[in-house]
């Protein structure tokens, strides 16, 4: 097979598409600007929605791009063969324009013929929607790919061929493309859904006829979409046959680096290899965060913290590696050379971008060193298999180490964390200072004592609107002050009078109820096993807590909260409003 580079590839992309009546469009900011779904940018379809639900784009109804993306989902992952948190993502839409048919044969020859990509037929395997109660079996995708040559038995039906970006909006049946590597089957039964790696993905064609309404329902689009994403850096590690995407042209120079600065060899053994891995995409992924058209800060709030976590991630592989954090900078702007050809904000925001990493790098060195001190005389005490709250909490205040991370290195050393005892610390803590400036949440809210009363009573809220209008209602934003909470949801009509009143006496009455304020640590799939609602799944690990009011609450939070529902006080809706189609805002107090 040919070998390529990331730029190759994305040349041919660009070619290929264009010559078949594509625009190529602009990547947009990772910061979303059509979708309030997600945090960041983390596929190609994200900037077109509004786009792919019938308004007309001024670049036509065939587009094409590169876009970069970052997913910090799969985090814990990330020094694997494959993880990354950010990556560009090749795409081509047809907005109501031609649909599957056209499409597959569009893939087909990309993927197959001479001048584009040139893989074998034989390397090639397939696999389409299975079909369910809301959508049909797509046997139309089945044929057209056997019929342009895929042997049968290389094409799969699959049930979790179903693409959409957020619970509400378009969606449709997808069939994914797979190479097929020279790894035995893992069984009679190997097929690329086994993940045994001999299937690896390179390509997504989502038909987007489909989209979901803001109470749930499934809809067919009268505009049939066309939306497909194929991860640059994977292709190019799977077409060059590469043992991981990280030797691959767009990381290369980067580990070259790593290992200059470290005085270590890349790929020797497994902990040194993981830990560059992981300083070369977190280092990529947060210089394009800051080198973005909307730069964030290192912050403790949403994507500021996921910045923030990225870099103090990275500072913390770096001194494991013997690296000067310092010098992480010169990562940066070797990454801002490399791709500024093609993010030309990553130039304009040059300074920024270093300027920002010093100041955050400096913040976390300033404590790092005596936190991991502390971090490892707690271990040398540790008898059992739990980490304590209490030194968690101190690593917390005292050495600014976000929980997340102690978890991490407790993981590390076979420990779990005690965070029902982090949480204790952190809330007698807060009593007995009443300083709740530089608490480090989860990013959610903040910690004074009527904010985490707000916050209990955002529970109370949010399971009484579930109880009136069903579990298809979810929370779509939430936001506390001193003063005030604010939480919206998703609900298709303005609550009546009569409704608010309803609401408000149904979390008077579990108020009054005085419903104990539990929490426990689990995993995510427990968590959910056991009813508990999650709002954000598990981005950072997989432990959560959950926190129970009475029998009345379940829910994935971090806290914190107060002892028992009793001490709310009155609560009272002040406001109920729109907020986005499909999404209401309500507004309350306690007295
Ligand atoms: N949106 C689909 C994906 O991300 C195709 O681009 O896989």
């Amino acid at each position: 097979m040919k070998h390529y580079t990331t730029k190759q590839i994305k040349d041919l992309w660009l070619k290929y598409f264009t010559s078949h009546g594509h625009k190529q469009i602009d990547s947009a900011s990772l910061v979303p600007q059509n979708d309030n779904s997600v945090l960041f940018t983390t596929a190609g379809m994200h900037p077109l929605i509004p786009y792919l639900l019938g308004q007309p784009h001024p670049a036509g109804k065939r587009l094409c791009d590169y876009q970069k993306c970052i997913r910090t989902n799969d985090i814990d992952e990330v020094g694997d063969i494959g993880h990354l948190t950010c990556f560009e993502m090749l795409g081509n839409w047809s907005l109501g324009d031609f649909f599957k048919d056209e499409m597959i044969s569009y893939s087909f020859e990309f993927l197959t013929s001479k001048e584009y990509l040139d893989i074998p037929v034989e390397r090639l395997a397939v696999t389409v929607f299975a079909g369910n109660s809301d959508a049909p079996r797509d046997t139309e995708a089945y044929n057209k790919w056997a019929s342009l040559g895929i042997p049968k038995d290389h094409i799969f039906y699959c049930e979790d061929n179903w693409w959409q970006a957020s619970d509400v909006g378009p969606c449709g049946p997808d069939s994914e493309m797979f190479f097929i590597t020279d790894k035995a089957p893992c069984g009679p039964n190997c097929n690329p859904s086994c993940n045994c790696g001999r299937y690896l993905e390179i390509w997504n064609d989502v038909f987007m006829g489909y989209r979901h309404t803001e109470d749930h329902k499934l809809v067919e689009m009268e505009q049939k979409n066309i939306d497909t994403g194929m991860g640059l850096e994977r292709v190019c590690c799977v077409l060059n046959g590469l043992d991981s995407v990280y030797s691959c042209d767009a990381y290369l120079p980067a580990i070259h680096w790593i290992e200059a600065a470290s005085g270590k060899t890349y790929g020797k053994d497994h902990d040194t290899t993981r830990a560059m891995r992981i300083i070369a995409d977190h280092m990529r992924a947060a210089t394009m965060i800051l080198g973005d058209e909307y730069p964030t800060t290192p912050s403790n709030l949403g994507r500021g913290y996921v910045l923030r976590r990225l870099i103090r991630r990275s500072v913390n592989y770096a001194r494991g590696l013997n690296i000067d954090a310092m010098r992480l900078v010169e990562l940066a702007e070797l990454y801002i050379s490399q791709f500024k050809e093609y993010y030309t904000c990553l130039e304009t925001n040059h300074e920024f971008v270093t300027t920002e990493l010093v100041r955050e790098i400096k913040k976390f060195n300033n404590t790092i060193g005596q936190g991991l001190k502390e971090f490892r005389k707690a271990l040398s005490t540790i008898s059992g298999t739990v980490f304590p709250g209490d030194v968690a909490f101190r690593l917390y205040e005292t050495f600014g180490f976000p929980i997340e991370l102690t978890i991490e290195m407790a993981k590390e050393n076979n420990l779990s964390l005690d965070m029902e005892e982090y949480n204790r610390c952190r809330e007698a803590h807060r009593n007995a200072s009443r300083d709740n400036t530089k608490v480090f949440t989860s990013g959610l809210s903040g910690t004074g004592e009527m904010e985490t009363k707000y916050h209990t009573a955002t529970h109370l809220l949010h399971a009484a609107l579930r109880k009136k209008y069903g579990s298809d209602l979810h929370q779509r934003g939430s936001n506390n002050t001193p003063e005030r909470l604010r939480f919206d949801f998703n609900l298709d009509h303005k609550m009546t009078p009569e409704e608010i009143k309803e609401i408000e006496d149904e979390v008077n009455r579990a108020i009054k109820a005085a419903l104990p304020v539990t929490c426990i640590t689990t995993t995510v799939d427990e968590a959910k096993k056991s009813g508990a609602i999650g709002l954000f799944d598990s981005k950072y690990g997989d432990q959560v807590t959950v926190y129970s009011m009475g029998d009345y609450s379940k829910e994935i939070c971090k806290g914190p909260h107060v002892k028992n529902t009793s001490e709310l006080g009155t609560f009272h809706i002040i406001k109920e409003e729109s907020c986005g189609a499909g999404v209401r805002r309500i507004k309350a107090v306690l007295k």
